[in-house]
């Protein structure tokens, strides 16, 4: 039997970061992975391939409505399947990418679905129906998540597709019914409007985004309702019929009223996702996941003495970049170090364009706190790379404490918000004031200048606008 310091069980962000740190950290280390390649879910039908899809669907549209602003007279047309391929392709060089890293650090990765079996056991069951049993010091949970289902809306992932499915549809649909207007929805459902979608967003809240910076998230619906999407807000969809040639919907008014009936080529559910643990065998080592099939845990230990938990199968926000913060640091905590992870600065970015970037609290969360805040805002139009590069929509938000002017949340919509959020996650983290960010100097003209000007607008002295 193999024994180990630490047996990891999944191969995404959580799993493979964790599985790295420990071998540089020198500890004895495998990860188990069931799918063919390691990545988890991020980088083989997350993260990675919907922004491939979503970057050249943008060029795309760029290309088609924009350059012409510029004094560029192009004729672009789609190629589908080398879309798919070139999405495909960094998948694959990404993924690989994991394994090279898995050798360098001496990694072994054991390949098979894996399952508790007791204290300090895990039974990895191969792709050849051989069993094999793994000794662990450590057992590190990282299975991460799958897509929520919807009673009455099944996944076949050909005309009613999960976002697995809308990764790969086989053509651009006339028209898509994504159910659920968050992330997967909204960015997704870009990809396909960009191709040629007519896209309508069925949502259950009367709001798009929920937990998004309310401000912010209306500002967003409003740039996606002028792209073109549509949305039906505190709508729910009761059942679903499929045909060869498409699916229709019953979609009810959350407070009542009539019934109408959604016709599409494609439906995508998209309505959150939920952790995955099947199979995993936590009862032989007495854990309970709680009532929405989450591992709790403290500092990463579970309740059972050696195993850990990481990632989306945990409580948190279902983001990547946590999944990796918490590797880390359960292995430092592991290997007897001051692992950490400050939750307070977890960013969020929604890749859309514009895109929409956020850290800290919102306005509603100080507000429900009864936190005394300032706002600073600045908006695009004010900027000057924003206004000569023809891209001036969206704003800057921060929020910073009345009394001691640390910043507590900042909320942008706009281009490349996503790039600029690091720079207050930074600020956060060495606990800045707004002023801070205001009297440093940055490099005009960019758009990051924007975020400044915001911070100096929480004293009220924006040199702009
Ligand atoms: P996962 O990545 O889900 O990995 C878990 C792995 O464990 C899987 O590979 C699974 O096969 C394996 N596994 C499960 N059970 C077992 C078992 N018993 N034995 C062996 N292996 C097992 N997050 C971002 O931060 N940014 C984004 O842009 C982003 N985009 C996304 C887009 C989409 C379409 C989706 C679906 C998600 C996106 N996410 C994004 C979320 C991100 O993918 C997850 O938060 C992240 O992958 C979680 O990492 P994890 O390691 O906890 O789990
Ligand atoms: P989500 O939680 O972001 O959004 C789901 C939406 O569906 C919500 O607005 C919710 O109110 C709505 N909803 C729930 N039940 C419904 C119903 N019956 N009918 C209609 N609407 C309903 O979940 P989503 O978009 O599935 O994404 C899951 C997670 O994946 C995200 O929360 C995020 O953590 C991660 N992700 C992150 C990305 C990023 O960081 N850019 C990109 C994609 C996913």
């Amino acid at each position: 039997m193999a024994a180990y310091d630490v047996v990891i069980i999944g191969g995404g962000p959580g799993g493979y970061n964790a599985a790295i740190r420990a071998g540089q950290l020198g500890l004895k280390v495998a990860c188990v992975e069931g799918r063919a390649t390691l990545g988890g879910t991020c980088l083989n039908v997350g993260c990675m391939p919907s922004k491939a899809l979503l970057h050249a669907s943008e060029m795309l549209e760029s290309a088609q409505k924009d350059f012409a602003g510029l004094g560029i007279d192009a004729t672009v047309a789609l190629n589908l399947p080398n879309m798919m391929k070139q999405k495909d392709d960094s998948v694959g060089q990404l993924t690989k990418g994991i394994e090279f890293l898995f050798k360098k650090n001496k990694v072994d990765w054991i390949k098979g679905w894996g399952k508790i079996a007791g204290a300090g056991k895990v039974e990895v069951a191969g792709g050849d129906g051989q069993a094999t049993t793994l000794e662990a010091k450590n057992i590190l949970i990282a299975t991460g998540s799958e897509p929520s289902p919807l009673a009455g809306v099944e996944v076949d992932q050909k005309r009613i597709v999960d976002s697995t499915g809308a990764l790969s549809l086989p053509e651009v649909p006339k028209s898509l019914v994504v159910i659920g207007a968050g992330i997967i929805g909204l960015e997704l459902g870009s990809v396909w409007r960009r191709l040629g979608a007519q896209v309508t967003v069925v949502e259950f809240l009367d709001r798009i985004c929920p937990g998004m910076d309310e401000e912010t998230a209306k500002t967003f619906q409003r740039s996606l309702t002028k792209q073109g999407m549509t949305f039906k807000l505190g709508a729910k969809v009761t059942g679903a019929k499929t045909s060869k040639s498409g699916v229709s919907l019953s979609v009810e008014p959350v407070k009542g009223g009539e019934a109408e009936t959604l016709t599409a080529d494609y439906v995508l559910l998209a309505i959150g996702r939920r952790p995955y643990t099947q199979g995993l065998g936590l009862e032989s080592v007495g854990i309970t996941p709680d009532k929405r099939g989450f591992i709790e845990t403290d500092h990463f230990k579970t309740s059972a003495p050696g195993v850990w938990a990481i990632g989306d199968v945990t409580h948190g926000p279902m983001l990547a970049h946590k999944a990796e913060d918490e590797a880390v640091a359960a292995i430092e905590v592991m290997a007897g170090k001051a692992g950490h992870v400050n939750y307070d600065v977890i960013p969020g970015v929604v890749y859309t364009h514009p895109e929409v970037a956020w850290v800290g609290k919102t306005e509603e969360e100080l507000k429900a706190a009864g936190v005394a805040y300032k706002a600073g805002k600045f908006p695009f139009t004010a900027n000057s790379r924003a206004k000569i590069n023809h891209e001036a929509e969206g704003f800057v938000k921060v929020l910073a404490d009345a009394k001691t002017d640390r910043v507590l949340g900042v909320h942008m919509i706009g281009p490349q918000v996503g790039e600029m959020i690091g720079e207050y996650c930074v600020a956060m983290e060495f606990a800045a004031a707004s002023e801070d960010v205001a009297r440093t100097c940055h490099p005009h003209p960019t758009r990051s200048e924007a975020l400044r000007q915001a911070a100096m607008g929480v004293e009220g002295w924006t040199m702009q606008a």
